[in-house]
C-alpha cells in the first residue's frame, strides 16, 4: 500500500510526560505543541495530504478549570505564533468540532486561520478542537431532522453519503490511518464515523516525544497492512 493520504493523530500523553519529569501538566502541553510543529513539517515532507490532530475533546471540559484555561491559551498561542509560518509553507488549516460553545476570541482566531489559508494546497491541517464524535453525529442528525421538518428533504433521502455531508468533516476524506500515542488503546470519541475502515496504530511513546521517526515507522507499518473494506484482496478474486 502507498503512503496514506490522510493521517489522523490522537496526541495523548502530555500529562504523563510532564509527571515523569516532575513538571506541572501544562509543561507537557507546551512540549506537545512543539511535537505538533515538528509533526506538521514531517507530514508535509513525507507526502501526506491531510493531517488531522485531536487537540481538545468535548469531554476534556471535565478537567480542572486551570488545565482547561491552559489548553485554551495554548491554542491561541499556537494560532497567533504559527499561522504566518503555516501559511507561508502552503498549509491549509481547517477546524472540526463544536464552535458554538467556544469563547468569541477563540472562535474568531479559528475563523481567521481558516480564511487566511483557504487557498493553500501543500497540506491540510485539520484541528479537532472541542470535538467529540458523538456530539458531531448528534449535531448532524439534528440538522437533517430540521431539513425533513421543513420539507427540504424526505427521510428516505438520508443515506450514509448524505449524512457524511452534514458532519464537520464534510469534504475531508476519511482517515486512512489513525495513530494514538501514549500506549492507550482506545479512540476516546475521535472520528468514530470516519474511522470505520481506518487502519489503527498505537504507539507507546508520549506525545511530546513523538518525532518524524515515529511517524515514518507508522507509515511503514501501514504499508504492510492489507485493507479489504469488506471485500476480498485482489489475489483472492476469481481464484
Ligand atoms: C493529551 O495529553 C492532550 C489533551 C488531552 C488535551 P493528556 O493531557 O491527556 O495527557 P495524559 O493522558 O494525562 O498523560
Ligand atoms: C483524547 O485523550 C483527547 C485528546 C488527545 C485531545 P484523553 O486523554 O482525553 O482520553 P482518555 O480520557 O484517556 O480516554
Ligand atoms: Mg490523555
Amino acid at each position: 500500500m502507498t503512503t496514506p493520504a490522510h493521517v489522523a493523530i490522537i496526541m495523548d500523553g502530555n500529562g504523563r510526560w510532564a509527571k515523569a519529569r516532575g513538571l506541572p501538566r501544562v509543561a507537557g502541553h507546551r512540549a506537545g505543541v512543539e511535537a505538533l510543529r515538528r509533526t506538521v513539517r514531517a507530514a508535509a515532507d513525507l507526502g501526506i495530504s491531510w493531517l488531522t490532530v485531536y487537540a481538545f475533546s468535548s469531554e476534556n471540559w471535565s478537567r480542572p478549570k486551570s488545565e482547561v484555561t491552559d489548553l485554551m491559551g495554548l491554542l491561541k498561542i499556537f494560532i497567533r505564533r504559527d499561522l504566518a509560518e503555516l501559511h507561508n509553507s502552503g498549509v491549509r488549516v481547517q477546524i472540526i468540532g463544536d464552535r458554538a460553545t467556544l469563547q468569541p476570541d477563540i472562535r474568531s482566531l479559528l475563523e481567521e486561520a481558516e480564511t487566511l489559508t483557504s487557498g493553500n494546497d501543500a497540506l491540510t491541517l485539520v484541528i479537532a478542537f472541542n470535538y467529540g464524535g458523538r456530539d458531531e453525529i448528534a449535531r448532524a442528525a439534528r440538522r437533517l431532522a430540521e431539513a425533513v421538518k421543513r420539507g427540504d428533504i424526505s427521510s428516505e433521502q438520508i443515506t450514509p453519503e448524505l449524512f457524511a455531508e452534514e458532519l464537520d468533516t464534510s469534504g475531508i476524506p476519511d482517515p486512512d490511518l489513525v495513530i494514538r500515542t501514549s500506549g492507550e488503546i482506545r479512540l476516546s470519541n475521535f472520528l468514530p464515523w470516519q474511522s470505520a475502515y481506518s487502519e489503527l496504530i498505537f504507539q507507546p511513546c508520549y506525545w511530546p516525544d513523538f518525532t518524524r521517526e515515529h511517524l515514518s515507522e507508522a507509515l511503514r507499518e501501514y504499508t504492510g497492512r492489507e485493507r479489504r473494506f469488506g471485500g476480498l484482496a485482489a489475489r483472492d478474486v476469481a481464484s
